[in-house]
Order: C-alpha cells, then sequence, then structure tokens
C-alpha cells in the first residue's frame, strides 16, 4: 500500500498481498486495508468476495478448486463436485474437519477448451474424470484415505 501511495487503485495488490501473507483475508484484514487506502469497507469487501482468487476462511493444507463454468458444467464438471463432496465428506465452498482438503468451486478458470477442469493446489487437471481426480487428491493427501476411495 505504501508503494502505491495508500491510493484506491492499490485495493487488487493489498488483497493479494494480505491473501499471499495470511492465506485468508479476515475482517480485520480487510477493514486495516480499507481504513489505509481511504476505501469504503463495502468496496473492499465486495472486491474481496467479487473474485474467486480471495478467500475469507482459512483454506485446509490443499486446495481443488472445480470449474462449473458452462463449459465444464456441460461437460460434467458437477459429477467432479459431488465425488469429491462424497470421498471427503466436504461442502462445496468448505474444508474437511481435519483441514486436510479445502473444496472451492469456480465459474471459470479460463482453461475452457479443457474441460472440465479442476485446479489442485494450482495445478490444473483437464479433462477430469470423477475417478481420475480421487486419484489426485488422494495423492496430495497421503495416507488417509476416505472410506469410498479406499474400496
Ligand atoms: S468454463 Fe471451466 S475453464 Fe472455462
Amino acid at each position: 500500500m505504501r508503494r502505491y501511495g495508500y491510493q484506491g487503485h492499490a485495493l487488487i495488490e493489498a488483497l493479494h498481498t494480505a491473501q499471499e501473507a495470511f492465506g485468508y483475508l479476515d475482517d480485520f484484514t480487510l477493514r486495516y486495508i480499507a481504513r489505509q487506502l481511504r476505501l469504503p469497507y463495502s468496496k473492499v469487501y465486495g472486491v474481496a468476495t467479487f473474485y474467486n482468487y480471495f478467500t475469507l476462511k482459512p483454506q485446509g493444507a490443499h486446495v481443488c478448486v472445480v470449474c462449473l463454468g458452462t463449459a465444464c458444467y456441460i461437460k460434467g464438471s458437477p459429477e467432479l463436485v459431488s465425488a469429491l463432496e462424497s470421498a471427503y465428506k466436504v461442502k462445496a465452498g468448505s474444508t474437511t474437519a481435519d483441514n486436510a482438503l479445502s473444496l472451492l468451486v469456480a465459474r471459470c478458470v479460463g482453461s475452457c477448451a479443457l474441460a472440465p477442469v479442476a485446479v489442485l493446489d494450482g495445478e490444473v487437471i483437464g479433462k477430469a474424470t470423477p475417478a481420475v481426480l480421487l486419484e489426485r487428491v488422494q495423492q496430495r493427501l497421503g495416507a488417509a484415505q476416505p472410506a469410498e476411495v479406499a474400496s
């Protein structure tokens, strides 16, 4: 924020930097940024909740984002979400009880030609199937196997 002279146009950069530092954007951080940039809290909150990149909740050790944009939806991404929800007992938009996996959804991650797409810890998995995605997530999580995947 200092680098940008505490001007309002530093908002995205400030949110990005704060999330990189803390892992997510809590209310205290949003209010601090709003105060420093002399912006209404509603604007800061609005930007932080508009972009899928920003999160207001702590994330798990691993993050899987399933694209539910039109191309991916048509190609079967809802089945990807259902498979993960079922296997790991987690609802889209939340984190498993052991904080191992956050399951998020997005409205297009910019790789429509690879639909359906999931992004696992920043790695794009194109033309994903439930079986492939469950296997890749399982590899990331290591030993802790959900009952549906283990059998
Ligand atoms: S709709 Fe999924 S990547 Fe564009």
